[in-house]
């Protein structure tokens, strides 16, 4: 992280929000039409997995390649409260579970060159993360973002400290396994968001498990589940 803010930092900070960077809106208004529509993926992908879920096959498994096709990033309401969480608590470094093409990854990127910090991304799928890089690449955030490529489990094992937020937005079954990894680097005070905590049917009981997990303050957060979006657990680490 560096310790002095890029010069677009300044320029940006100066000139309000670095949502209302041109660059930024443009990208982002493409990455939205284009998750909108590829929404209409998911209802193919729902056999695959009720049949995979029933065959014992892990979810990503049976949804990958369907996944692997489509753009299924956050919605506007959930990108703005990134962002805006990640400049409430000043955080310096964002780093993010399952990046795909890019849509939270330009919310919180934007966050970082506006608190001068840097955003670390993730994602198992070349393509995805390719297209993620060019992404912020368009949207002038390239300079405070990188996306690792490959497994999460491996690519976020020498993540620097203290992480400021941290967004799980990859395959379910792993969410837990992540928090285990990262856990150790929260800051206290930091801010981890879980995505899709109330989608319906097959990722119910994998959710509940790891909601249960963040409201047991022997683990050392405080939570709440929000609402907004496919569903968030936003949770505080408190040490
Ligand atoms: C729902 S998408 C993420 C959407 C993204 N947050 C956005 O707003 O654009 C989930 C992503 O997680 C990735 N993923 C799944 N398992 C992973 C793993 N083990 N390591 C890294 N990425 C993974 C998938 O390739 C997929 O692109």
């Amino acid at each position: 992280v560096s310790p002095s803010p890029h010069p677009d930092a300044r320029s940006v900070a100066a000139a309000g929000s670095g949502l209302n960077d041109p660059r930024v809106k443009a990208i982002l208004a493409q990455l939205h039409g284009e998750a909108g529509r590829d929404l209409f993926l998911l209802a193919r992908m729902i056999p695959a997995i009720v049949l995979g879920r029933l065959k014992k096959v892990p979810l990503a498994k049976a949804a990958q390649p369907i996944i692997a096709k489509g753009n299924f990033g956050v919605f506007p309401t959930v990108g703005n409260l990134l962002y805006l969480s990640a400049r409430a608590v000043d955080a310096r470094l964002a780093v993010e579970f399952g990046t795909s093409f890019g849509i939270s990854a330009i919310y919180l990127a934007a966050a970082m060159r506006d608190n001068g910090g840097h955003f670390v991304g993730s994602d198992i799928d070349p393509n995805k993360v390719a297209g993620a890089r060019r992404n912020l690449t368009e949207a002038g955030l390239s300079a405070f973002a990188e996306v690792r490529e490959g497994d999460v489990l491996e690519t976020f094992r020498d993540l620097a400290t203290p992480i400021d937020l941290a967004l799980l937005d990859g395959d379910k079954d792993l969410y837990l396994p992540v928090l285990e990894l990262l856990k150790p680097k929260l800051r206290k005070g930091s801010v981890v968001i879980a995505d899709n905590i109330l989608q319906p049917f097959f990722v119910r009981k994998t959710m509940a498990l790891y909601v249960a997990y963040m409201n047991d303050p022997a683990n050392g957060f405080r939570s709440a589940t929000l609402p907004i979006g496919a569903g968030l657990e936003y949770s505080v680490f408190e040490g």
